[in-house]
């Protein structure tokens, strides 16, 4: 498995915990050190466990030699990241091409390579090329198997997978991946086989969907707001039609996180290069991109004039039960309140080591109340478990002015208006 980031790591513990031997491989000595002492460098539910068990059964071992690790393997998956290139938003495929050169030199059997990081179309043909450049000799088969798990539930979906999409062009790689995942599918066909081009498209197709049922939602909202109704009311109503289904109908601050933005620009970058635009998609980036500081006017709206004043920012990462910064949508708000001229408090249970980073001139506190001391307003930004249920009687005793913009729709406006706040949601206009 090259690369032990929030992919690999999970789907390598997965794959050893299924009884098969996996050698992780980082170049990333810090991450690398940590695992051998056995500490998980990010947090995912349940992670630490999965790992420290399958190390201890002998199935999952961690190297920084590549060579090594795949001079006698059957599979290798390439699992390192694919971020937006700087500049123009195409997927920035330096690590994928980097790794394959570096399998290549080391192959001795038939090895099937597969690419599960998330690449362009046409990624697969790339790699098939590189391999066959940098040795002759090599007898391999490139495959496409993109992975859909969601950080903070990864284990789970990992494991229980609604489809597990498989592209090859190589039928020999078909009984190695159907040995692979077998463990899986004991009563389902699980697996989806297809053609390469074509499993590497499913996945920006997928996140490319997601990503426009939270744009959709996030604008009805919006209008919702506008015309005295109820978003919450709305995406149950429509929900319950299976046509449409109730996931992904959450509205809030924009989506954000390691994948639906970059992906979502990068099949724009593939649309446009093959000249078949993709206006939808271009619609939900332009909306979602505007969005992030429009909840900072949201705000405002209710707090007044921010100039000198506190805000306290409840939550940071991009989604719950993950440390993830990357694109996560507290970052513009944050930034755009300090235009504003507001001061800004943070708490975030899992996220604040990789916020610090991030982030300048925010003061990081202990907890939720904490965090609320002499603010003008709390912000519910990242729906963690332990903000659904504050005590708002402690929560307004530091605060200067009692606000609360839950950006999440965690509360009703009733349970928190009782106890003397003004509160503000996501679309929801309805007077009541
Ligand atoms: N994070 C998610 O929820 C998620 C879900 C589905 C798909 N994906 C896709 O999976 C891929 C990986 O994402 P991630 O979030 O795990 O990234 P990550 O940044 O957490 O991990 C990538 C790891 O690869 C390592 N690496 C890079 N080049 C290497 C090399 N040549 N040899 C060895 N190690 C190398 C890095 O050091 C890093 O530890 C991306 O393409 C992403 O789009 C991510």
């Amino acid at each position: 498995m090259i690369g032990t980031g929030y992919v690999g790591l999970v789907s390598g513990a997965c794959f050893a915990d299924f009884g098969h031997s996996v050698i992780g491989v980082d170049k990333d000595a810090a991450k690398l050190a940590a695992l051998t002492r056995g500490e998980i460098p990010i947090h995912e539910p349940g992670l630490d466990e999965l790992v420290a068990n399958n190390v201890r059964a002998g199935r999952l071992k961690f190297t920084a030699d590549l060579g090594s690790a795949v001079a006698d393997a059957e599979v290798v998956f390439i699992a390192v990241g694919t971020p937006s290139r700087r500049g123009d938003g195409y997927a920035d495929l330096t690590y994928v091409y980097e790794a394959a050169r570096a399998i290549a030199k080391a192959i001795r059997n038939f090895t099937v390579i597969v690419t599960k990081s998330t690449v362009p179309v046409g990624t697969g043909d790339e790699v098939e090329r590189i391999i066959r450049e940098a040795n002759r000799q090599a007898d391999f088969a490139v495959v496409s198997n993109p992975e859909f798990l969601r950080e903070g539930a990864a284990i789970a979906d990992f494991k229980r997978p609604d489809r597990i999409v498989v592209g090859i062009e190589d039928i020999r790689a078909r009984e190695v991946m159907a040995a692979l995942y077998r463990p899986l599918y004991l009563n389902r066909d699980a697996v989806m086989f297809t053609d390469r081009r074509t499993a590497e498209l499913i996945k920006y197709a997928a996140n490319a969907f997601l990503a426009t049922k939270i744009t959709f939602i996030n604008e009805i909202a919006d209008l919702a707001e506008k015309v005295g109704a109820d978003v919450q009311e709305i995406a149950r109503g429509i929900g319950l039609d299976n046509r449409i289904g109730s996931k992904f109908l959450h509205a809030g601050p924009g989506f954000g996180g390691s994948c639906f933005p970059k992906d979502t620009v990068a099949l724009l970058k593939t649309a446009q290069d093959n000249a078949s635009p993709l206006r939808i998609i271009e619609a939900v980036v332009a909306a979602n991109e505007q969005r992030k500081r429009a909840m900072a006017r949201k705000v405002a709206a209710r707090t007044g004039d921010l100039r000198g004043k506190t805000i306290g920012v409840l939550g940071l990462t991009f989604k719950p039960n993950t440390d993830d910064m990357r694109e996560a949508p507290a970052i513009p708000l944050i930034t755009a309140l300090q235009d504003m001229g507001a001061r800004i408090r943070a708490y975030d249970p899992e996220g604040m080591t990789q916020a610090k980073s991030m982030l300048s001139n925010v003061t990081f506190c202990q907890n939720e109340y904490e965090c609320a001391q002499g603010a003008s307003a709390v912000v519910i930004v990242t729906e963690w478990e332990q903000f659904r249920a504050l005590d708002f009687v402690r929560l307004k005793k530091g605060m200067v002015q009692p606000v609360l913009v839950d950006l999440r729709n965690v509360y009703r406006a009733d349970e928190v208006t009782r106890h003397g706040f003004i509160y503000e949601g996501v679309g929801r206009g309805r007077k009541s």
